[in-house]
């Protein structure tokens, strides 16, 4: 029943409704009733490292899972990878490695990039395990990782944070060992270019665990009241270090229009969908937030942050983000129970409706290229739908919310929308830490239940 389960977990029903396998020793492809991990004689194994297992790492795991990666060991050496075969076997059954919070296994839309494994692949490592980890022949090595993909665009722009950037632990209880820090960087910009992709090169790659730009305007009404750039002036100037703390987006009240950049170690360098790019306008400037996971004696950081630009494109993306749970603090404030493992939250809204979308008013049909879902730490289960006239649609479907991997999710397959159709987001947290009710906000203590959209007129 396992190996059926086994099989299927690529489907969230499955995923959703047995506890991972993690212990179970059940499940080898040879039937094997050897409890794993002791079986050295290689005898009962049909699945061997070198030959079988490698090959997946390499491409699945050996981007971050390499020496001097951001992952904390190296899948790249037989005995490490056996040493960790336990915690392999448990995090890729659990789909909780490799990272990707969306399901992509076709039940909900594919994603380009998608790091996610194939049954089969699946089934391998755990067969390897199950089987005793045996090594085969060490004479094929193991294959590099996959090439970091080449940037397009016209032309590239390369930002930097602020050298020698000392990282500091912020000791804040939803984020132990971590600090977010946000910088001000200028494109630079006298007309309005377009974004067409960006790559990110930390200098740190043991620390940096996510990089995020978001478009700022210096000249719009922060959520403090005042100006954004005088807000921003104020941040730097509170801060000693370089830069300013900055858990909740680009800082405390400082007003976003979206987040052109989401990178992830093991991102590459990413393309946005051919033909499409979003305008960054002339003025505007990114607010940079490094979130540094620290572990110890870890050096500084400065990363380097690659715009690749266009002057025009075929189809301009619009993207914009919506938090229909974080709009009731503007009314009477949603409140989640506290104590509760599925305390949850839905909002939906007119695809025409979403703020900060630029798109003309005269526009009907468009298509819809990516989301990028967001909660804070208590978020466990996100559903993103499209009510859509011409029939529902998938949005996208976050079995176990990972908040430490934050990233937009792009489609395969556009998904065709009319302006008036409407989104549909539906998210779940357990708030059994809190004896209080967990109120929407930026800050650690509160939620949020934000789609952005990546979307371009069709026609
Ligand atoms: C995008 C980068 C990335 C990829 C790809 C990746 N890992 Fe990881 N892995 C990490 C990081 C970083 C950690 C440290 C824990 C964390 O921050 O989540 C980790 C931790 C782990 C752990 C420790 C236990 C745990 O779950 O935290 C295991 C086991 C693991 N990874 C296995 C794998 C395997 C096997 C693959 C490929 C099938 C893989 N990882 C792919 C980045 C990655």
């Amino acid at each position: 029943m396992r190996r059926l389960c086994l099989a299927a977990l690529a489907s969230f029903a499955c995923a959703d409704t047995s506890e991972p396998a993690a212990d179970d020793a059940d499940t080898t492809a040879a039937g094997s009733d050897d409890d794993g991990g002791s079986s050295t004689t290689g005898e009962a194994a049909t699945v061997f490292f070198h030959e079988d297992v490698a090959p997946i790492f390499a491409a699945a795991c050996n981007g971050c899972h390499r020496e001097g990666g951001v992952a904390p060991f190296s899948l790249q050496d037989y005995d490490t990878a056996a040493m960790w075969a336990g915690s392999i076997r448990t995090a890729v059954a659990a789909r909780t490695m490799p990272p990707f919070n969306v399901t992509a296994d076709g039940s909900c839309n594919e994603f380009l990039d998608a790091r996610w494994l194939t049954p089969d692949e699946l089934d391998t490592i755990v067969a390897w395990v199950d089987q005793g980890t045996a090594r085969g022949d060490a004479q094929l090595g193991v294959p590099a990782p996959p090439e970091p993909g080449v940037l397009g665009g016209q032309r590239q722009l390369a930002l930097q944070t602020p050298a020698d950037y000392q990282p500091i632990n912020e000791d804040v209880a939803a984020a132990p060992a971590d600090d977010y820090q946000c910088f001000l960087l200028d494109p630079g910009f006298e007309q309005d270019a377009f974004l067409v992709g960006f790559d990110v090169q930390p200098g740190n790659d043991r620390i940096v665990h996510h990089v995020l730009a978001f478009d700022v305007d210096p000249a719009a009404t922060s959520l403090a009241g005042g100006r954004n750039d005088a807000l921003l002036e104020q941040l730097d100037a509170q801060s000693p270090e370089p830069g300013w703390d900055c858990f909740n987006a680009a800082g405390d009240g400082v007003m976003v229009q979206g987040v052109p950049i989401t990178w992830a170690p093991g991102t590459g360098a990413t393309n946005f969908p051919a033909g499409t790019g979003i305008r960054l306008r002339a003025g505007h400037k990114l607010v940079v937030q490094m979130h540094y996971h620290l572990a110890g004696d870890d050096g500084s950081d400065q990363t380097a942050i690659t715009l690749a630009l266009a002057d025009g494109v075929e189809r301009e993306a619009h993207a914009a983000l919506m938090d229909g749970f974080l709009a009731t603090l503007l009314g009477t404030p949603a409140e989640l129970p506290p104590g509760r493992t599925d305390a949850s939250f839905e909002w939906s809204v007119r695809l025409r409706d979403i703020p900060n979308l630029g798109m003309g008013a005269d526009v009907v049909e468009a298509e819809l290229l990516g989301v990028l879902p967001h909660m804070h730490q208590r978020g466990r289960r996100m559903w993103i739908d499209l009510d859509r006239a011409a029939g529902p649609a998938c949005g996208a479907r976050i079995p176990q919310w990972d908040y430490d991997w934050q990233q937009a999710y792009y489609y395969e397959q556009p998904i065709p929308v009319s302006m008036e159709d409407r989104l549909h987001v539906r998210c779940e947290w357990d708030t059994t830490d809190s004896s209080e009710p967990v109120l929407p906000g930026l800050g650690t203590d509160a939620e949020m239940c934000l789609a952005g959209v990546y979307l371009v007129e069709r026609g």
